[in-house]
């Protein structure tokens, strides 16, 4: 009835942090086959690999320095075949992360295009300065202006991401040619499709002065342009329509209209998008200004989205963002209680369920000591940044500690082993200090867990086709509770979550689907934390 990429789970390893197989402190391509059985035995039916693709790793491998090559920090292309093989053979399809917005000043594309050396000359978006400075107001996703002067071309080139990752120009037609030609490749690999990297900002339409904004100066010229849909029809038409797979796109600062604009399925461009509002729910304005989370912004939020497109990409995790039961459950007294909890949330939506490696045993954010435990980048940017305004460094390392997304990029927590088993060496980023507590080994197959219960409602999930196609439809939202419907022809759940430490009374009662509580019999009183799914 549907596509295989609706029915599955999606997990995503982010492979610096996944495991590591020869013990260099960074997790690597074998060390993901070895642990292909535990994908496995947890449901898993989809895998997507954050960026494997030779690069420096100025961005943790967004930044691609060669895309039909593999980091030797990761492994080689004969591995990358293997886990393709592999993965294929326990039915996990794999899927690539596709960054095409940007790749690095190292690719070879940006060496000649600095050097003005034809074809590749027009492959990045070059500007003369003007008045003394950079050619328009623009400012980057990562703090600061958004060019930088090329010594060697005496030019500026525009980076939208940090100075290391230089936008390409999709004005000139050799770089979508460039493009399918990528995609065709790994497709031919025999991966089964893409999750698109800030896909909805790639096509520049000019490159005037943006309004006066305070962050992201330049956005109205470069966010779901006309331009941006003709390139995604094109690499559809002439490419992705010919393989069996799917495009998930990361959309950023998308609206309802853009979102579907870019998939619905009659447009023939992605066939999901990665929607941010309901990530926003516990910030003012950008992520590094925190407030308390608002638990029934987030809870329309999602109703919102749901009613809105007819299908989504639910998530509540990845590489980015911080760790959900940390941010929107209780991960002291209510761990185990929240992390199910958002589990049967994550589940019960309509649409594809996305997972990030470690979610399914409730890791928690990081626990820094000091800015000399993060590697982020983008945190670094920020913190410099901040500088400039005399903001003083208690208030900026605060602000990075919350919000910076090393949180979620600490190395996943296998057994409680030094480094979490992870690897024998000390890792590329220090492993949370409750690894003893919180590990894959402690829950592994074992009753009354996090990963048992993900476990369950995977397998629950992948069989029920009203969970899997039925319509949504919003009952009752409140500050610490949400209600919702999911129903077709043939069946109709109730769903019901309670994000609060205290006991709330609804006006359901029934059958027990599913329960964090184990509960069979519901009575109208939700335990803290307690998510059902009453039958009928
Ligand atoms: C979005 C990716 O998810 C993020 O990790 C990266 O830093 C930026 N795009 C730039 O590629």
């Amino acid at each position: 009835m549907g596509h295989w990429w609706q029915e599955q789970t999606v997990y995503q390893v982010y492979p610096r942090s996944f495991n590591d197989s020869n013990h260099d402190g960074m997790g690597d391509i074998p060390g993901i086959i070895e642990k292909l059985d535990y994908l496995t035995a947890l449901g898993i039916g989809v895998l997507w690999l954050s960026p494997v693709y030779k690069s420096p790793q100025k961005d943790n491998g967004y930044d691609i320095a060669d895309y039909k090559d593999i980091d030797p920090l990761f492994g080689t292309m004969a591995d990358m075949d293997q886990l393709i093989v592999e993965a294929e053979k326990r039915g996990i399809k794999i899927v690539m992360d596709l960054v095409i917005n940007h790749n690095s000043d190292q690719h070879e594309w940006f060496q000649k295009s600095r050097q003005r050396i034809d074809p590749y000359t027009d492959y990045y978006i070059w500007r003369d300065g003007k008045d003394g400075g950079p050619p328009n107001n623009w400012t980057s996703f990562f703090a600061g202006e958004a060019w930088q002067y090329d010594d060697m071309r005496k030019q500026y080139y525009l980076h939208l991401f940090a100075t290391e990752q230089p936008d390409l120009n999709y004005h000139n037609k050799a770089v979508i040619e460039e493009v399918k030609d990528i995609i065709k490749c790994w497709l031919d690999r025999g991966v089964h499709g893409f999750r698109c990297d800030v896909i909805n900002i790639i096509f520049k339409s000019s490159l005037e002065d943006g309004k006066r904004q305070l962050v992201l100066k330049g956005l109205e010229h470069y966010l779901s342009q006309e331009g941006n849909h003709e390139i995604l029809q094109e690499l559809r038409r002439d490419v992705l329509d010919h393989y069996d797979c799917f495009t998930v796109g990361e959309t950023v600062l998308v609206t309802p209209k853009m979102a579907r604009d870019l998939c619905d399925p009659s447009r023939k461009e992605l066939d999901m998008i990665f929607s941010f509002e309901h990530m926003e729910a516990d910030q003012y304005f950008v992520k590094w200004f925190k407030r308390k989370f608002q638990k029934k912004v987030f809870f329309e939020t999602l109703s919102k989205w749901q009613k809105e497109l007819h299908w989504n990409a639910n998530y509540f995790e990845n590489h980015d963002q911080l760790r959900s039961v940390s941010r929107f459950g209780d991960d002291t007294r209510y761990w185990m209680e929240s992390a199910t909890m958002l589990a049967t949330l994550l589940f019960s939506l309509k649409g594809t369920p996305f997972i990030y490696q470690g979610q399914e045993i409730g890791m928690t954010n990081f626990d820094f000591q000091s800015m000399d435990d993060i590697q982020d980048v983008e945190s670094h940017n920020v913190y410099r940044f901040l500088g400039r305004f005399h903001l003083p460094k208690w208030l900026r390392w605060r602000m990075i500690f919350k919000s910076s997304r090393d949180n979620v990029r600490t190395p996943m927590q296998w057994s409680d082993s030094e480094y979490g088993g992870f690897s024998t060496v000390q890792p590329w980023l220090k492993v949370n200090s409750n690894y003893h507590t919180i590990n894959v080994a402690n829950q592994f197959h074992q009753e009354g867990t996090i990963w048992s219960y993900y476990q369950t409602l995977i397998h629950l999930r992948n069989n029920d086709q009203t969970l899997i196609y039925g319509d949504f439809e919003k009952m009752y939202i409140d500050k610490h509770v949400f209600i919702f419907r999911r129903y077709d022809e043939q069946e109709a759940y109730i769903i019901a979550v309670n994000f609060s430490t205290k006991k709330r009374t609804i006006s359901y009662r029934g059958d027990v689907l599913i329960s964090n509580y184990n509960t069979t019999r519901f009575n109208g009183v939700l335990q803290p934390y307690e998510a059902i799914i009453l039958k009928g």
